[in-house]
This record gives C-alpha cells, sequence and structure tokens, in this order.
C-alpha cells in the first residue's frame, strides 16, 4: 500500500493496531455493565441477604449499581490527569506496557468478586478500570499521532474512535445470554479485559518507541532515526526528522501556559468556555444513559428481546462512527455539532413519546428503538466526535495541553453524573426522563450556534482574532467573516 512517498508499512499497521488495543479497552468497559444489570444486581440482592439475612431495599440497589457504572468515570478523571505524569517520564510506549497492571489487577477483582461475594470488590475493579481507561485514552492519540507520517495522522487517529465504538460493541455481543451475560458466566465477562490486557503486553515490546520521544524528550537522534526508517520503511528520513525539530523549536517559542492561566488571561477564558461547554454537551446529551442503561431502558419500553436492540445500538454507533470518519475531515465542525444535536434533541422527544405511549400502544416499542438509533447515529455525526476536534483546533501548542487537560476533566465529570443520577432521575420522571437530555441539547444548540466559531481551515491567529473581538465587545460573531473562509481554505 503506497500513496506517494508515504506507505503504511507493516511495522506502522503493527503498532497502530497495539495502540489502539487500549481504545478498545475504554469502549469495552464502557459497554460492559449494560446487558448484564440485572444479573448482576440479582447478585448484589443475593450477597446482601446472606450478610444481614433480608433482600435488599430497592434505594440501596439502585445506589449500589449506579456507584458501579458511575465509579468508572472517577477512575477516568484520574486518570486523564494522570497522563502526563508517565508520558514524559517513561516514554509513550512504556507508559501503555506499564499501565497494563491495571487492568490485570482490575479484571481480577471483578472477575472474583462474584466468588469472593463481594460488591466491594466489583467497584473497586470498576474504579481501577476506568483508571486505566481514562490513562488509554490520553496515551492513544499521542502515540498514534507520533509515530504517523503526516499525510496519514488524520486518517490513523480516527482508529482510536473506531477502536473505542467496537470495543463497545464487542461488550455486548458478549453480553447476550448465550454467550457470557447469564449468572454463571458475568465474572468472565467483566474480567474479560485481562485478554486484551495480555494481547498488548505481548505485542508492545516489538512495537517502537514514539520517534518524536525519542528525539525532543531524549534527544537520541539516532535512536529516533532509526526507528523511523524502520516505520516509513525507507532509509530517507531527514523531512521527518526536520519536521519534529521544528515543531519543538516552536513549541519552545510559545510559553506552556498553566490551566490557572487559562482562566485568568481574558486570552483564554472564552475559548476555555466553549471547550468546556463542547464537552459537557457531549456528554449530557444523555449517550451514556444509553451506552450504560439500554437493556433497561428497551425492557421498559416493551422491547422483546432488549439486548438484541442493545447490539443493535452498538452497531448503529459503529456505522456511524465510520461515517463520521469521512465527514468530519471535510465538513465544518459546526453545521456537524449543530445537525448532530438537533437530531439527538429530536430522538429524545420521539423517545419521550415512545415512552408515554407504550402502556395504550404496543408498536410504541418499535418507534422506541428507533428513537434510540438515530439518537446514537447523530451523537456519532456530533457531539461525538466534534468537541475534541474543537477544542485542539481553539488553541495553540502553548495552551493546548492545559487546555485538553480541562477538556477531559469536564468530559469524565459529566460522564459521571449521567451514569451516577441517570437510574435516580428515572425513577422520579419515569417516562419523561429524556425530556430533560432534549433541553439540555436545545441548549446546547442554542449555545453553539451562538458562541461556537468555525475552526475549521482557520489559523489559531485568526480564532484568536474572533475572540479578541467578542471580549471588546465590538463585533459579534459574523457569518460573513465565517463564509469568506469558507471551505477551500484549508491549511
Ligand atoms: C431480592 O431477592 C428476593 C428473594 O430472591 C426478592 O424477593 C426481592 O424482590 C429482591 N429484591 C430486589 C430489590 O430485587
Amino acid at each position: 500500500m503506497e500513496s506517494g512517498d508515504k506507505r503504511i508499512t507493516l511495522q506502522l499497521m503493527m503498532a497502530v493496531g497495539t495502540a489502539v488495543i487500549g481504545s478498545l479497552q475504554f469502549g469495552y468497559n464502557t459497554g460492559v455493565i449494560n446487558a448484564p444489570q440485572k444479573i448482576i444486581e440479582s447478585f448484589y440482592n443475593e450477597t446482601w441477604f446472606d450478610r444481614y439475612s433480608t433482600s435488599i431495599p430497592e434505594t440501596y440497589l439502585t445506589t449500589l449499581w449506579s456507584i458501579s457504572v458511575a465509579v468508572f468515570s472517577i477512575g477516568g478523571i484520574f486518570g486523564s490527569f494522570s497522563v502526563g505524569l508517565f508520558v514524559n517520564r517513561f516514554g509513550r510506549k512504556n507508559s501503555m506496557l506499564m499501565v497494563n497492571v491495571l487492568a490485570f489487577v482490575a479484571a481480577a477483582l471483578m472477575g472474583f468478586s462474584k466468588m469472593a461475594a463481594s460488591w466491594e470488590m466489583l467497584i473497586t475493579g470498576r474504579f481501577v478500570v476506568g483508571l486505566f481507561s481514562g490513562l488509554c485514552t490520553g496515551f492513544v492519540p499521542m502515540y498514534v499521532g507520533e509515530i504517523s507520517p503526516t499525510s496519514l495522522r488524520g486518517a490513523l487517529g480516527t482508529l482510536h474512535q473506531l477502536g473505542i465504538v467496537i470495543g463497545i460493541l464487542l461488550a455486548q455481543v458478549f453480553g447476550l445470554e448465550a454467550l457470557m451475560g447469564n449468572m454463571t458466566m458475568w465474572p468472565f465477562l467483566l474480567g474479560f479485559t485481562f485478554i486484551p490486557a495480555v494481547v498488548q503486553c505481548a505485542l508492545l515490546p516489538l512495537c517502537p518507541e514514539s520517534p518524536r520521544y525519542l528525539l525532543i524528550n531524549l534527544n537520541q537522534e539516532t535512536r529516533a532515526k532509526s526507528v523511523l526508517k524502520k516505520l516509513r520503511g525507507t532509509t530517507d528520513v531527514n523531512a521527518d526528522l526536520q519536521e519534529m525539530k521544528d515543531e519543538s523549536r516552536q513549541m519552545l517559542r510559545e510559553k506552556k501556559v498553566t490551566i490557572l492561566e487559562l482562566f485568568l488571561s481574558p486570552l483564554y477564558r472564552q475559548p476555555i468556555f466553549i471547550a468546556i461547554m463542547l464537552q459537557l454537551s457531549q456528554q449530557l446529551s444523555g449517550i451514556n444513559a444509553v451506552f450504560y442503561y439500554s437493556t433497561g431502558i428497551f425492557e421498559r419500553t416493551g422491547v422483546a428481546q432488549p439486548i438484541y436492540a442493545t447490539i443493535g445500538t452498538g452497531v448503529v454507533n459503529t456505522a456511524f462512527t465510520v461515517v463520521s470518519l469521512f465527514v468530519v475531515e471535510r465538513a465544518g465542525r459546526r453545521p456537524l455539532h449543530l445537525i448532530g444535536l438537533m437530531g439527538m434533541a429530536i430522538s429524545a422527544v420521539l423517545m419521550t413519546i415512545a415512552m408515554a405511549l407504550i402502556e395504550k400502544l404496543k408498536w410504541m416499542s418499535y418507534v422506541s428503538i428507533v428513537a434510540i438509533f438515530s439518537f446514537v447515529a447523530f451523537f456519532e455525526i456530533g457531539p461525538g466526535p466534534i468537541p475534541w476536534f474543537i477544542v485542539a483546533e481553539l488553541f495553540s501548542q502553548g495552551p493546548r495541553p492545559s487546555a485538553i487537560a480541562v477538556a477531559g476533566f469536564s468530559n469524565w465529570t459529566a460522564n459521571f453524573i449521567v451514569g451516577m443520577c441517570f437510574q435516580y432521575v428515572e425513577q422520579l420522571c419515569g417516562p419523561y426522563v429524556f425530556i430533560i437530555f432534549t433541553f439540555l441539547l436545545l441548549g446546547f444548540f442554542i449555545f453553539t450556534y451562538f458562541k461556537v466559531p468555525e475552526t475549521k481551515g482557520r489559523t489559531f491567529d485568526e480564532i484568536t482574532a474572533g475572540f479578541r473581538q467578542n471580549a471588546l465587545g465590538t463585533e459579534k460573531y459574523c457569518p460573513e467573516e465565517l463564509s469568506s473562509l469558507g471551505s477551500d481554505s484549508q491549511l
């Protein structure tokens, strides 16, 4: 496979493929507690009975289950914040290798929780695997970006997203009652995370360290060069080396901006606010209510085989992720995000109608399936991929690492809130729970419409100039300016 002077070598494929096992792990552990909810809840009930000789009160069960789901995101918060501690000290490859210890610990805790009759172990395991996932979501895009040639960086970078959704889908399929979603096998379902970890540990030693890390962090040009030669399958790697050097020089020129400065400086205040709001729009859209709880939701809307409907959401999710991979690079960020948010809002209304009328009209269960499928599809068109795109594009080298850390924190926190609160809110609101997401989605739509600038094909200077104008209150973000910068001014 050759495209001009940039080819996809076996070495490169192997390294990228090994790294995205980390993305798969994140997706798997996001989707895995969806299908076996009822089964694990009855394990909690039994365990409670054994300990206290009474069956578990409903509210305790809801709490325990919500914690089991959501503690994953608490781990994610800590994990995503710790990425920086690892990558520059141990290197990208060794960091990925090391943190697999967490996957083994988590798999053991969750896998043996039934044997030990301990939900504490399961919850701790979920926390540890969240920690691991948070780290992975930092490591994988960084490593893949740094080993890929510039011309393939975008395309290979999308494999991270693809790895996540395939992980979710795998978890849903394995969660089938005939496979591992049953009384005896569920510990294996949760412990399965052990297997990709073993595979990754076996393959990582054969993968190269990031040449960028070798050159810029360790200043080992010879080693960087030999790695590049293998990755590129050519002896002439001077252009690549030069590009890295230029990039690092540019980084030195631009002062690193701390998280505090990000909020205090008027220059960054508005873009960081936008970055946070976009992350919130992703998580508070309710998408994880679907990925964590869809089987339960389908059950309540009278779907005969809720687990198959859940697998359907995984298939739709994967299909539309592939669609969006082709669209995102070409289309503007703003229209995609707006379309996605509006589509999700409409799907949420449809979902509410289906849930409200299910008592009277049996066929509403089909409407609920359509509604959830289109909810997920629209998510992958806009609110799924766009927030990360825009955060990277709103900030130049200096403030970018801090901005991404803040964005990651907002994302995981909102993820936690939805995972933790959804069941309570659903018990309170009954069929109208998705109305809340509708309002949130419409709010984010309005915010995006008025506040979020188009970033595609614009330089940081142009984007910053727009914010400065806004801060001075002279001019609102004018659409003429955007369209004149239109789609063909690709940088
Ligand atoms: C727990 O199990 C008991 C007996 O098997 C059952 O009667 C009870 O409804 C269960 N409690 C909950 C909250 O599911």
